[in-house]
């Protein structure tokens, strides 16, 4: 029998499949407890854990906003690409959620409609007025790079975003726009990048009408950041108290309209840093069926935990529906926290609720004693994955 554990490699692998070790069954199934985490308050315990410095990356997304805007405001554009019909976005993980991010912030001042595609090759309505814009951190991203190829095949429009790698080569070969940018760590630490480049480059072909303004969204950032710097005691720091909240717990993150893509974020944020479980729900679609899905098993009752983003500029008709969901939640005490997304636009109140939930995926993993920043498992997939396509 082979079980997920050695489909993800987390075992010897001359362990025999489906065998755990006798003696550390229980030790590796049992949760973690509470007396075994370590303190969020020690900056060298942190940087002991955090030896990659997740925490200061999260730190640095206002300068990468920023670096953003001049990358893109220095690239060279065909006329041709603000003709378009619709956008599409290659993408993958740490470098998909920055356009899903953009298509909640800009809403309905999209001229046009943008979808991000993460699958191999692309959709059959691709067509010769869909620009298609590929974002790869590395360039070496299986998906994203065979649907270059055929966005070439077929003579699409195309921006490329990456660092470099096989999609970098390839378009300063074939001469293709390319959004090129430094930062080294890890794609889903670069996400003022993913989210920066797309922003700006749609506000510059005008397919964003009236963007929001950098300048105020960096500032309520900067704000967010401050106030949960690691620095900051537990005491008064929302991203630490959350952390410790979660801690043991499997998150469940809930959102609506602009905060439905940034619990995307914090969702894939807690599995990539944290190294842990955690689940999203969109509203208002989770009243139809996730609200049902609390009961069983009865045992896991307090396994999980609820975070609602809110926007503070939210319709009327979710704030009601909220109210609701609360009130069945609290009749059934489950675990839960809201949280509120700051700031005087729909870009700044996604960054700030993005860089809030970066830090509690940091700051939980640094409960579970995990250094956030290698993602082993997904490293070795993509090996084994290139291996067997050799
Ligand atoms: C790792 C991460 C991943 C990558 C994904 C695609 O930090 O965030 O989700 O983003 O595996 O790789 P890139 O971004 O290089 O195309």
């Amino acid at each position: 029998m082979t079980d997920a554990r050695d489909f993800f490699g987390y075992r010897d692998p001359d362990d025999e499949p489906g065998q755990r070790p006798e003696e550390t069954a229980d030790e590796e199934l049992a949760p973690p407890q509470i007396e075994d985490a370590v303190t969020l308050d020690d900056l060298a315990v942190i940087s002991r854990i955090d030896p990659g410095d997740m925490l200061g990356r999260v730190q640095r997304l206002p300068g990468q906003l920023a670096e953003a805007r001049r990358v893109v405001a220095a690239a060279k554009l065909p006329e041709s690409h603000r003709d378009v019909d619709g956008v599409l976005v290659l993408a993958m993980g740490g470098s998909a959620i920055g356009a899903e991010l953009v298509a909640g912030i800009a809403g309905d001042r999209l001229r046009v409609p943008l979808t991000v595609h993460r699958d191999y090759g692309l959709p059959a309505w691709a067509g010769k007025r869909t620009l298609v814009i590929a974002v790869s951190h590395s360039g070496e991203t299986v998906e994203t790079l065979s649907g270059v190829d055929e966005a070439r095949r077929r003579g699409l429009p195309l921006v490329v975003a990456s660092t470099g790698g096989r999609l970098g080569a390839d378009a300063v070969a074939d001469r293709t726009p390319y959004l090129q940018y430094r930062a080294t760590g890890q794609p889903r630490a670069a996400i003022g990048f993913g989210l920066g480049l797309v922003h700006e480059l749609l506000s510059r072909l005008e397919l964003l009408t009236d963007p929001d303004p950098l300048g105020p969204a960096v500032e309520a950032l900067d704000a967010v950041l401050g106030r949960n710097a690691p620095s900051v005691e537990t005491e008064a720091s929302v991203a630490k108290q959350l952390a410790w909240s979660i801690y043991g717990r499997i998150p469940a993150v809930y959102g609506a309209g602009i905060m439905l893509p940034v619990a995307h974020r914090w969702k894939t944020q807690f599995n990539e840093n944290a190294k842990a479980w955690a689940m999203f729900e969109p509203m208002p679609e989770a009243n139809h069926n996730a609200i049902e899905g609390s009961l069983n098993p009865r045992e896991l009752s307090d396994a999980l935990y609820v975070v609602e983003l809110r926007d503070p500029n939210e319709p009327a008709e979710i704030a009601d529906r909220y109210a609701v969901v609360n009130e069945l939640l609290g009749e059934r005490a489950t675990n839960r926290s809201v949280v509120w997304a700051e700031g005087p636009s729909p870009l700044a109140r996604v960054l700030t609720a993005v860089a809030l939930g970066d830090l509690v995926s940091v700051y939980l993993a640094i409960l579970y004693q995990t250094d956030p920043t290698p993602v082993t498992l997904l490293a070795m997939l993509k090996q084994r994955l290139a291996r067997s396509t050799d």
